[in-house]
């Protein structure tokens, strides 16, 4: 009966300008799950129950962006590096925020193992949040995304390609390879899959010499398994049929086309220098 009667009712939440249908619930508590709408400041992201106590809430906060450092400011694209040990509240609210479009568990509560890494786009009004994604401080898994999101209203414009490629050039700053943490939603596999092939293909365009997995890995940050699965999905590699050795070919003109396809798109592009950080220790 608890159970029933606690089941969220919340079917939208408000976000600054935006109205965004919810597509899981989140364990907000009992009191704010009983309304059809849930009301979010797109800046702290305080949840409240009610567009009175929001628009007050609006007139006296004082966040403008994300709290953390600014790690990453390119024309109007920042990232803000948020430690959960630091701004727990933030954090948790993120991660509540987060459930509404995740499927499987996340954490909610436990944010102190977790940096955050939040993408936001700017106008005079603020920064205004697009995605994020979490990482573990120490991960023994040697994952680099912990969980990754775009808010669905910035959905299929490339900022999830964009923080992917973030995450990995934060790991090449690090001096490792990473890969995101499994099991991995249909949408994170999708754009996870994209990415590692269009990244090979930027890789491979204009190799001319022999070369290893491990020297792809160490130019892109990528595992690799996860190299060698982008390999297959680009029909890279074959058997050789006497001695089972993999054999690469690489069909340049392929590759080209891949990335030709992805940058008539025109999506917003990482500056790795306009990244400002020191790994975490
Ligand atoms: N259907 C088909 N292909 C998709 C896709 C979808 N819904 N979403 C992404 N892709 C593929 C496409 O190739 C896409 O390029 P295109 O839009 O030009 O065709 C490419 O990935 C890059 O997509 P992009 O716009 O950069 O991704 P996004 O900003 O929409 O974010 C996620 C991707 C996974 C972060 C987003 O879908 C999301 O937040 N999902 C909910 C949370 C989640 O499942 N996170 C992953 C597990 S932790
Ligand atoms: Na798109």
């Amino acid at each position: 009966l608890d159970q029933l009667s606690s089941a969220s009712k919340i079917k939208c939440i408000r976000f600054g300008e935006y109205e965004i249908d919810t597509w899981y619930t989140a364990p907000y508590p009992e009191e704010y799950s009983k309304n059809r709408v849930l009301y979010l400041c797109e800046f702290c992201l305080k949840y409240m129950n009610s567009e009175y106590v929001s628009v007050r809430h609006k007139l006296k906060c004082p966040a403008k962006h994300p709290p953390g450092d600014e790690i990453y400011r390119n024309d109007s694209i920042s990232i803000f590096e948020v430690d959960g040990r630091k701004h727990p509240i933030y954090c948790q609210n993120l991660c509540l925020l987060a459930k509404l479009f995740l499927g499987s568990k996340t954490l909610y509560y436990d944010v102190e193992p977790f940096l955050f890494y939040v993408m936001t786009e700017a106008d005079h009004r603020g920064c205004h949040f697009v995605g994020y994604f979490s990482k573990e401080k120490r991960s023994s898994a040697q994952n680099n995304v912990s969980c990754i999101l775009t808010l669905p209203i910035h959905q299929r414009k490339g900022y999830g390609n964009l923080l992917i490629d973030f995450s990995y050039l934060l790991t090449r700053t690090e001096k490792k390879t990473g890969s995101p943490e499994k099991p991995l939603s249909d949408l994170g596999l999708v754009s996870y899959r994209n990415y590692w092939k269009l990244m090979l293909s930027y890789e491979l365009r204009d190799q001319t010499t022999p070369l290893s997995i491990a020297d792809i890995s160490h130019r892109t940050g990528m595992c690799a398994d996860d190299i060698v699965s982008a390999m297959e999905a680009l029909d890279m590699l074959s058997r050789d049929p006497e001695t089972d050795a993999y054999i690469l070919r690489i069909d340049k003109q392929a590759l080209e086309a891949n990335i030709a396809k992805w940058e008539a798109k025109g999506y917003v592009k990482l500056n790795p220098e306009a990244l400002v950080w020191t790994p975490f220790v």
